[in-house]
């Protein structure tokens, strides 16, 4: 019950409060217009029709009585002077049966039928009614025992417009009410969405832009305010982290260097090889930890074409003669950092080259979305393992890791920026046998 009714409901803010503006005023106009017709207009309009049908009775009945040209003038003249009412009897002529009664529009029916009503009740003889709703006359015809008695009447004398305006009257000013209110409602719903704009901006990796200030009623200058302050949190987190192991592993470096020379000069043994080695693997780690560090790097997001970054990637690792092919759909140009995510490219096709044989990258746009699908044939990652391998420094099955010399980095780093971007990394088994990496970054 809940849920159906959820579905019907505007998704919008704007969509909601325009709802809860709307909906009483509607009622209260279906509830006073039904009020107002059926109670007092209806009541008035068969009034009115009783007292014209009494009228017509009455006339009906004098001119049975006396069918004489000189009383039917007589009544003729009274009739049009002191009822509105003009009258012609035609001796000798019968209701035409084609002479029914039209209605063209709602309020001829209503004329038609409440003037029928009381006609039923009060002149029990055959009649018809033409409603003229051009002319806004209404002619009667109704079948004497002698004749014919045609009475025309103006429509006044059946129904007042003043219903009509005054029910005009009412939608228009609750028309103007709600325009007045829609206004000042879009006023009021404007810094919310600004503040989703500038928060979601901020989970793609964009920082607010300084024109942005909370504004807006009290609640919603709260809210920018915090996310304002959040945003300057994390910040300043992230530099103080990137500050440290950059720093950590800038200052290892230097005594590596100089012991990779000491090491350099030494005599030739099998123990000094050994050594060399863990200089080499030591070094390359600093520069994965410096990598990691550097991650974001302050590099600020452009209209970048991605084809062109995904073909310096495979370009690079078909240099190595490894087998790849590409397949490109659609526009790939969107907002990112350039840079950042050629790291990520990068360290996916080459987790691919290093751990599969061949590899197949494709990229497509859909609807909302850019995405990445990297494929290759290796051993795969098993299932189990799918969400640890983005943990830093984890590797699966070290020994088989052991030879492909990485950190257990590339992954986290990828992670990172595709998340920094909005987007998200996720790791499936590949028809072609090995690990399949989907990347969608959101456009
Ligand atoms: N294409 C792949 N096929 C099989 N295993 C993979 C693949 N990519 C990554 N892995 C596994 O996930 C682990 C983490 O990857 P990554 O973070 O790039 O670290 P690294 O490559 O430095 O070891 C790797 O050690 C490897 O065991
Ligand atoms: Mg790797």
């Amino acid at each position: 019950m809940n849920f159906s009714i959820k579905k019907f409901l505007p998704r919008t803010l704007f969509g909601r409060s325009f709802l809860i503006l709307v909906t009483p005023i509607l009622l209260i106009q279906i509830i006073t217009t039904f009020v107002f017709f059926d109670r007092h207009w209806g009541r008035m309009t068969d009034r009115l029709a009783f007292a014209v049908a009494g009228e017509i009775a009455v006339i009906a009945a004098r001119i049975e009585k006396d069918t004489d040209i000189e009383n039917i003038k007589e009544i003729t003249s009274y009739a049009g002077q002191n009822l509105q009412l003009l009258t012609s009897y035609e001796p000798d002529i019968l209701l035409a049966e084609e002479e029914g009664d039209r209605k063209s529009s709602l309020k001829s029916f209503v004329i038609a039928d409440t003037l029928s009503k009381a006609m039923d009740e009060q002149v029990r003889r055959p009649y018809r009614i033409n409603v003229d709703e051009r002319e806004k006359w209404i002619e009667v015809s109704l079948q004497l025992d002698e004749g014919l008695l045609r009475v025309s009447l103006p429509q006044r004398r059946l129904f007042s417009s003043s219903g009509y305006i005054f029910l005009l009257w009412m939608f228009s000013i609750s028309l103007v009410l709600l325009s007045v209110a829609v206004l000042f409602m879009r006023n009021q719903i404007r810094p919310i969405r600004r503040l989703a704009v500038v928060a979601e901006r901020f989970g793609r990796g964009m920082d607010a832009p300084s024109s942005f200030k909370p504004e807006g009623a009290r609640e919603v200058r709260q809210a920018s305010q915090a996310f304002l302050d959040m945003q300057e949190r994390i910040r300043r987190q992230i530099g103080q982290r990137t500050a440290m192991l950059s720093g950590v592993s800038h200052d290892l470096r230097t005594p590596l260097t100089r012991m990779k020379l000491q090491v350099a000069m030494l005599e030739n043994c099998p123990d000094i090889e050994a050594l060399k080695t863990d200089i080499a693997d030591m070094e390359r780690m600093i520069d994965a930890y410096l990598d990691f560090a550097r991650g974001e790097g302050g590099e600020q997001p452009v209209h970048t074409d991605l084809q062109a970054i995904l073909e310096r990637v495979v370009a690079g690792i078909k240099r190595q003669a490894v087998n790849i092919e590409m397949e490109v759909e659609g526009d790939l140009s969107l907002h990112l950092r350039p840079v950042a995510f050629e790291r990520v490219l990068s360290n996916i096709i080459n987790n691919a080259r290093k751990y599969g044989e061949d590899i197949w990258v494709s990229a497509r746009r859909t609807d909302d979305a850019l995405e990445i699908t990297v494929d290759d044939n290796g051993p795969g990652i098993p299932d189990d393992k799918m969400e640890d391998v983005f943990r830093p420094f984890y590797r699966v099955d070290e020994s088989r890791n052991a030879a492909t010399g990485g950190v257990g980095l590339g992954l986290p780093i990828a992670q990172d920026i595709v998340h920094s971007h909005g987007g998200e990394i996720t790791l499936h088994k590949s028809d072609r046998g090995g690990l399949r990496v989907i990347i969608q970054i959101p456009v």
